[in-house]
């Protein structure tokens, strides 16, 4: 078919030219967008005298037919056309005529692409919150049941200071809740149109851009429109908010797969979140977790790529910018997907109390509160700090643990050990008295549950 913009050129392009330059097979996911606009601009052109209300009226009936038939498949989005702008456009001129060919007055496609993917961004970021909220909910209800599961707390991965698994599974709850703010953030400042920059330099008819703002949605309207339709920084933002998402996601997976191996045994996954070996009869692999982790490389890999699409690009639009589409929405399946397997996952994993506890047992994680016994009798941290480091090399070498060595190897290190030292090294008792605000102390846990409940509303 003849090109709606053919005219200057007096040869048709080349097929391969054309399969190499169309877009339609990435950008046909935004049609609803797309028709919402040309409605929102053809309103706006008759509201302004610049096309009459007669051709108003069918532009409207046309692209609301070609909404509900893309809808309910009565029209294909053709494979071969060259974007989702000129898809519609055509397939509105086919049906109406003449009235068709007005409405792309005082607009370009580069306002049309600009304010498309700012409404589907937006919308979909909305899902994408969803699916954070959902994860959060499942951390919350699964931080409930294990206040009291005592397990170690590490530091380079060596068992550190005794904690409870739900302080643990909280960590996440507020990454993820941080992750849904800074998607806000960007939906906040990408809600402005750029629709009515025409191309870059603006136009001579008497627009009005605030309308069609509003009618869309928007906060407002660009300031700039050479800036309007030719920064993609919200794309950027956006890719990145989803790359920390994958970040925590990824962390979050590669304790999942550690604490289910037999090493660990901290969690044990729901069968209907693992895979069997096709050889090892006795395997229940984490294979959800572990593509979660792996995928985050592609989230990555889509911020690197928008970032290094745009740096040397000239204003204002260029042709490499349809590139953005590809990797946004690489990353948005990516992170909605990542997102949708990991919350039933973790809502239906069942964290295992005895192992937990066992780990904490061993590994010499009360020794902090060791130290902190014999600073309440009066020695320096530093003394008590050396004192104690003795005490567990003793230990090590006759194979027991803190609360197995006799009071007389204590008594020959410090007269200030007394009996009460064993009350004072027991692992609840350690947790129990980490009172500090944001520790792993019960008041603490209540405030963090409260918070995000309140976060959840
Ligand atoms: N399909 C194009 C894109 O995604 C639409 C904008 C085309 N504009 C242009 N001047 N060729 O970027």
């Amino acid at each position: 078919m003849a090109k709606m913009w053919a005219g200057r050129a007096e040869g048709a392009t080349a097929k391969a030219a054309d399969d190499f330059n169309s877009s339609i097979a990435v950008d046909g996911r935004m049609f609803a967008e797309d028709i919402a606009g040309s409605i929102a601009h053809a309103e706006m052109l008759a509201g302004c005298g610049i096309i009459s209300y007669d051709d108003l009226g069918a532009i409207t009936e046309g692209l609301n037919g070609i909404l509900a038939d893309i809808g309910s498949g009565a029209l294909a989005i053709d494979p071969e056309a060259e974007d989702i702008h000129m898809f519609v456009e055509e397939e509105l001129t086919r049906r109406i005529g003449d009235a068709g060919k007005r409405l792309h007055t005082a607009r370009s496609r580069n306002d049309q692409v600009a304010v498309d993917m700012r409404m589907y961004l937006r919308r979909e970021s909305g899902e994408v919150v969803a699916l954070i909220k959902q994860l959060i909910a499942a951390i919350a209800g699964q931080a409930k049941a294990t206040k009291d599961f005592i397990v170690p707390g590490y530091t380079h991965l060596q068992r550190a200071q005794p904690i409870v698994f739900a302080h643990h599974l909280l960590a996440y709850a507020m990454m993820f809740v941080r992750d849904a703010g800074r998607i806000g953030d960007a939906v906040r400042r990408m809600n402005v149109s750029p629709l009515g920059s025409c191309a870059l330099a603006g136009t001579t008819y008497a627009t009005d851009r605030t309308f069609t703002a509003k009618k869309l949605g928007f906060d407002g309207i660009s300031m700039n429109s050479i800036d309007g339709v030719s920064d993609r920084d919200f794309c950027v933002e956006l890719i990145g908010a989803f790359s920390l998402v994958m970040t925590h996601l990824s962390r979050f997976a590669e304790e999942v797969v550690l604490w289910t191996s037999s090493e660990f045994g901290f969690v044990e996954l729901d069968d209907a979140y693992t895979t069997g070996s096709s050889i090892m009869p006795q395997k229940k692999n984490s294979d959800m977790a572990e593509l979660v982790r792996g995928k985050t490389g592609r989230v990555y890999g889509d911020l690197m790529a928008m970032l290094t699409v745009l740096k040397g690009l000239p204003l204002a639009y260029n042709k490499d910018m349809q590139e953005d589409k590809e990797l946004t929405f690489d990353a948005l399946d990516t992170v909605k997907a990542c997102l949708g397997i990991f919350a039933p996952m973790i809502a239906t994993m069942k964290p295992n109390k005895a192992n937990m506890y066992r780990a904490a047992g061993k590994g010499y994680i009360n020794a902090t509160d060791l130290a902190d016994y014999l600073v309440g009798k009066g020695m320096p941290f530093r003394t008590a700090y050396k004192t104690v480091g003795e005490l567990v090399a003793l230990a090590i070498k006759e194979d027991k643990t803190l609360e197995e060595l006799p009071l007389e190897s204590y008594k020959q290190r410090s007269e200030l050990f007394g009996e009460d030292l064993y009350d004072a090294i027991s692992l609840s008792a350690c947790v129990r008295r980490r009172v500090s605000e944001g520790g792993t102390g019960a008041a603490s846990l209540e405030k963090q549950l409260r918070f995000v409940e309140e976060f959840l509303k």
